[in-house]
């Protein structure tokens, strides 16, 4: 007995500190087919982890291609980005130290905090009590469970009233590893309950209009990234569904909508990081969003998506180079948003539409919910632009949230007096 817990400690000790130590994350300029072609081919060959774009099938020439590479292969990838002549930078020295890095609040006890990144725990608490904390404003309902059984709980921010009221949806977390994201929805509905009243933009808003926050989109996938101490599971993106026939885990939420599902940008490799899933809405978290909104289509007139990273405020469409109808409004609309937002700390976004900003990729929200009739559809890619990626330290939740509030606040403005 004795001596099976001390191999048991071994273990666990050597997982915890093999785990990123020494990776590095790269970023490629591939300006030649040729490079196009060898970034591919050493997905095939070695385990890459793509950050941006999220998959080797999203690459094109003359784009930044930002990889995280397992220390055990380094050797092989600074050889043949050598031979080949491709132009890269190291943006992570060392993913470990990036990981630990993120919680640079200091060892302070890990209660619910808006400035820390929160576990699934925490937030679910943090949900319970904040919704019963003000009745007149705010109130929850579970619009499913996930594929793990957790509850997905939806808040509602708004007015009281008794005629229903026309409502914007916004959620957060639909990637695992994109932990801004649901800082963010956090944020929101902080401040929207502590500024109500006060500012004259939310007091109109929650007078006029309901928003519905769903803090984590992806529940089992974010709580996945937090059992990192352990497993080498921070860097997880997709849901945690199974299947019978695949070892693989998981299909990407944001290619699973139903729209031009599984045509381009995504893979039908249930491995992939950018696996589209076995059918549209297979993932039961992506299902359970669907049917709200579409049970509530007549009143939402705005649906707000929060991702990270890459500083891009995207609308429809993804799934086609064709111009969306609204294409010159939800443009103009999207660039006084990066104005707004840009005016606190300077943060500069590109807007536009999915296609051409990043990259085309079928079956998101985005587009889905546009093809539904929510006209005013958007992603929002928050920071950075690379220099820590999806390891944002947590010393820049704060700024993150309060810029990107000014972007939200004028969109539903926005819609608030266009309706
Ligand atoms: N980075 C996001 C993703 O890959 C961008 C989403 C843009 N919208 C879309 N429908 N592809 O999921
Ligand atoms: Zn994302």
């Amino acid at each position: 007995m004795k001596v099976l817990l001390f191999f048991g400690l071994v273990a666990v000790a050597l997982a915890d500190v093999t785990r990123y130590e020494g990776d590095k994350v790269f970023r490629l300029k591939p300006v030649l087919d040729e490079h196009v072609t060898l970034i591919k081919d050493l997905a095939k060959n070695i385990e890459v982890d793509f950050w941006s774009p999220e998959g080797a099938e999203l690459v094109t020439i003359d784009m930044d291609v930002d990889i995280h590479v397992p220390a055990q292969y380094l050797n092989i990838v600074f050889t043949i980005l050598d031979q080949n002549d491709m132009e890269h930078d190291v943006l992570i020295e060392d993913v470990q130290v990036a990981v630990d890095g993120q919680a640079d609040g200091g060892p302070t006890p890990r209660a619910h905090s808006y400035t820390k990144y929160n576990n699934w725990n925490d937030i679910q608490s943090w949900i319970a009590s904040i919704s019963s904390s003000n009745p007149n404003l705010i109130s929850k309902q579970v619009i499913g469970n996930t594929y793990e059984g957790r509850p997905m709980t939806l808040l509602k921010l708004g007015k009281k009233s008794s005629s229903s009221k026309p409502a914007i949806f916004m959620d957060c977390g639909i990637h695992a590893r994109e932990w801004i994201s649901p800082a963010f929805c956090q944020w929101f509905v902080k401040e929207a309950l502590s500024t109500y009243g006060s500012d004259a933009q939310m007091t109109s808003l929650l007078n006029q209009m309901d928003v519905y926050v769903l803090p984590v989109f992806n529940i089992d996938g974010y709580d996945y990234t937090h059992k990192g101490r352990w497993l080498n599971s921070r860097m997880w993106r997709k849901t945690r569904s199974r299947k019978s026939g695949s070892s693989c885990i998981g299909a990407d939420p944001n290619r699973n909508f139903n729209a031009g599902w599984c045509t381009l940008g995504a893979s039908s490799n249930p491995c992939s990081d950018t696996f589209c899933g076995y059918s549209p809405e297979s993932e039961i978290e992506v299902k359970n969003v669907a049917n709200f909104i579409r049970r509530n289509k007549a009143i939402i007139k705005a649906y707000i998506t929060i991702h990270s990273y890459s500083q891009l405020l995207l609308f429809p469409y993804s799934y086609t180079y064709d111009l969306a109808q609204h294409h010159s409004e939800l443009m103009q609309v999207a660039q006084g948003a990066s104005a707004a937002l840009r005016s606190l700390y300077g943060t500069r976004y590109t807007s536009g539409p999915g296609a051409t900003t990043i990259y085309p990729a079928a079956g998101g929200s985005d587009d889905w919910a546009y093809d539904l009739g929510v006209k005013y559809s958007y992603t929002f890619e928050l920071r950075d632009t690379g220099r820590y990626g999806f390891l944002l330290p947590e010393s820049q939740i704060k700024p993150t949230c309060e810029e990107t509030m000014l972007a939200v606040k004028y969109i539903a403005a926005y819609v608030r007096k266009n309706i």
